[in-house]
């Protein structure tokens, strides 16, 4: 018989506290919640308040509930309230030292049975129980933010920790609707680990200017589905709490360069920058705590015709190739109203690319997306070639033939001699750098990679990819190309994997790593990732779906090109691939696809 919880205590109101006992008090259990001083008190309640009301105002909590969860709910300053309460979770800040006194202080005032829990996300659960005098009653029970949203709970076990406190835990986990993993103690455990080398790398890209902070949380989740972006999470987290637990995984998990914290995360915690809770981080929020975004300095002005100052008139557009992507594009843009040039290498190829096209406006209508008239209109808007010739006198050319380097550059020397002067010339690219098709005509200012994701018609993003010959123009005119086609933009310059693969494909690889240390499971993986930060799919999941050729080229990529060691393959996802297990294509990858 699992142990009852009939009142626990936690201890820190801040970002995390006010929502586990939120969740406690929900789930009818009463809880004693303590702060250090007074007015942290009456933040921490003002925190508890402000999310039931939401809750309430948005219908997800009837007001009598709300009341009743209220009432469950003692606030005390001082831990000595603590005395007889079945458990105690601690969510003060992320410091060892100051866990480890806390520890000890409640090893003194709790009932010998109490179980002592920490909410800790990078910091050694081992390390915190050997301040008490009951390691083997100190568990880590790790929630996710907000905590009466995720579903996740991490169960962080110790080599102490007794079976039957793991095993009440997990059962109270369940009681309060969550789902648990149980894991060893590890710097980050699982969603942590592998979330915060990409939250560290996309505030590198925010530092280093490389795209600005609404097109990289545009990026990554209109491309990979994501409920948010990395900097508004990072907001969300806490740029303290972030900045101590990337200090701890750093130090704890083998120095690994990607969890070195950005620079400009402690300026920004030196300067009082927290992110949601003070007001201010890589956004402004209404007031301190609020969810709400308000525009600031740097907010984009508004788009519409602001933003096709200075963009060059397109009316008329080639796309050069004959395969998915081409195809897909031929659509977006035949829908969005362009005069369409098709320039495929033969007549048969064009036929199929045409009944591609044909079929996918089919399927529109057939969806009610779409009227006879207008699909009829789109496809009268496009002419089908196989010659380059045609291509004279358009105004924009997207590319997307092979992906290989010599194929494009001679294609571009090619549209160089046919094109008109003042044609933008674009690359669908995913991984080429776009200056080496630039070099290959004389007009580099001309030339930028717009990539688009699969499928085209349906993905809402395209990146944007700006060289260091790019012209301001050339990067306005495929701005407002983007916005005419319905398309989010995101400008980026010129690296390997742009925004999205760059950010993507080392958290892949980081999960294969974890499997390929027994840490996990793949299940536990891709729940701990869908479940504990919303992700549409886990990484297994999404590997599985992209291929693993595919996933293991554009790793080995990006880790040639930025001899980053922490992005060297995983050598589980290379042998996978030379065994030939290369995800759902091939029935075999992560999983076996073929027993359904
Ligand atoms: N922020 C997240 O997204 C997140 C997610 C999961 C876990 N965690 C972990 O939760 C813990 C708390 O993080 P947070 O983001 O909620 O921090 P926070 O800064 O928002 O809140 C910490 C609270 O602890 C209080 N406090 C400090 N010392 C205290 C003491 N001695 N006694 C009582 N209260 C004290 C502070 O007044 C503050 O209200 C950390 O261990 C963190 O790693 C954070």
């Amino acid at each position: 018989m699992a142990r009852e919880f009939t009142s626990v205590g936690v201890v820190g109101l801040g970002t995390m506290g006010a929502g586990i006992v939120e969740v406690f008090a929900r789930n009818g259990i009463d809880v004693v919640a303590v702060e250090i001083s007074a007015g942290a008190l009456e933040r921490g309640r003002a925190n508890l308040t402000g999310s039931t009301d939401r809750a309430v105002a948005r219908g997800k909590l009837a007001e009598a509930d709300r009341d009743a969860l209220l009432s469950r709910v003692d606030f005390q300053v001082g831990l000595d309230a603590l005395h007889s309460v079945d458990l105690v979770i601690e969510a003060v800040p992320e410091h060892l030292d100051l866990k480890q006194r806390l520890f000890a202080e409640l090893d003194r005032i709790c009932r010998p049975e109490t179980i002592l829990a920490t909410n800790t996300s990078s910091l050694s659960v081992t390390e915190i129980s050997v301040a008490t005098g009951r390691p083997n009653q100190v568990i880590g029970i790790h929630f996710f933010n907000p905590a009466p949203v995720m579903k996740l709970v991490e169960v962080v076990r110790t080599v102490v920790t007794s079976a039957e406190v793991v095993a009440d835990v997990e059962a109270l986990c369940a009681r309060l609707g969550k789902v648990d993993v149980t894991i060893n103690d590890r710097a980050g455990f699982i969603a942590n680990a592998l979330l915060f080398g990409y939250l560290n790398h996309a505030v590198a890209m925010y530092e280093s200017h490389y795209a600005t902070r609404e097109d990289i949380d545009a990026a990554m989740k209109l491309g990979c589905g994501l409920p948010m972006g990395p900097l508004a999470l990072m907001d969300l987290i806490g740029l303290d709490t972030a900045y101590e637990i990337l200090d701890t995984m750093y130090r704890r998990g083998g120095r690994d360069r990607r969890h070195a914290p950005v620079p400009l995360l402690k300026q920004m915690v030196t300067a009082g920058l927290l992110g949601r809770k003070s007001g201010r981080g890589f956004y402004t929020y209404e007031r301190p705590g609020s969810p709400k975004v308000v525009p600031d300095e740097r907010t984009p002005t508004a788009a519409g015709p602001a933003l096709a100052d200075g963009a060059r008139a397109i009316a008329k557009v080639g796309v050069v190739g004959s395969g998915t992507m081409a195809t897909g594009i031929i659509e977006v843009f035949a829908k969005a109203g362009y005069e369409v040039v098709s320039v495929t290498r033969g007549a048969e190829k064009s036929a199929k690319v045409c009944e591609a096209v044909k079929t996918s406006l089919n399927k529109g209508v057939v969806r009610g997306k779409l009227s006879e008239p207008d699909r009829d209109a789109a496809l009268g808007r496009v002419t089908w070639s196989a010659t380059l010739d045609h291509l004279a006198d358009v105004d924009l050319v997207v590319e997307a033939v092979i992906e290989e380097l010599s194929v494009k550059k001679a294609l571009f020397a090619s549209l160089d001699e046919i094109c008109k002067p003042g044609v933008v010339l674009a690359t669908t690219t995913s991984s080429l750098p776009v200056i080496d098709v630039a070099m290959a005509t004389h007009r580099p200012a001309d030339v930028v990679g717009l990539h688009f994701f699969n499928p085209a018609p349906v993905m809402p993003l395209v990146e944007i990819v700006r060289t260091i010959r790019t012209s301001e123009e050339t990067t306005v005119t495929a701005r407002a190309v983007c916005a005419a086609l319905g398309k989010t933009g995101v400008v980026c310059a010129d690296r390997s994997g742009f925004v999205v693969n760059a950010l993507l494909f080392p958290y892949l690889n980081d999960a294969v790593r974890m499997l390929e240390a027994s840490y996990s499971t793949a299940d536990d993986i891709d729940h701990a990732m869908k479940l504990g930060c919303g992700y549409p799919m886990g990484p297994f999941e999404l590997l599985d779906v992209v291929g693993l050729d595919v996933s293991l080229a554009i790793q080995r990529e990006l880790y040639l090109e930025l001899r980053e060691p922490g992005f060297a393959p995983a050598p589980l996802l290379e042998h996978l691939v030379t065994a030939g297990y290369l995800g759902r294509k091939t029935g075999r990858g992560f999983r076996d696809h073929t027993r359904r």
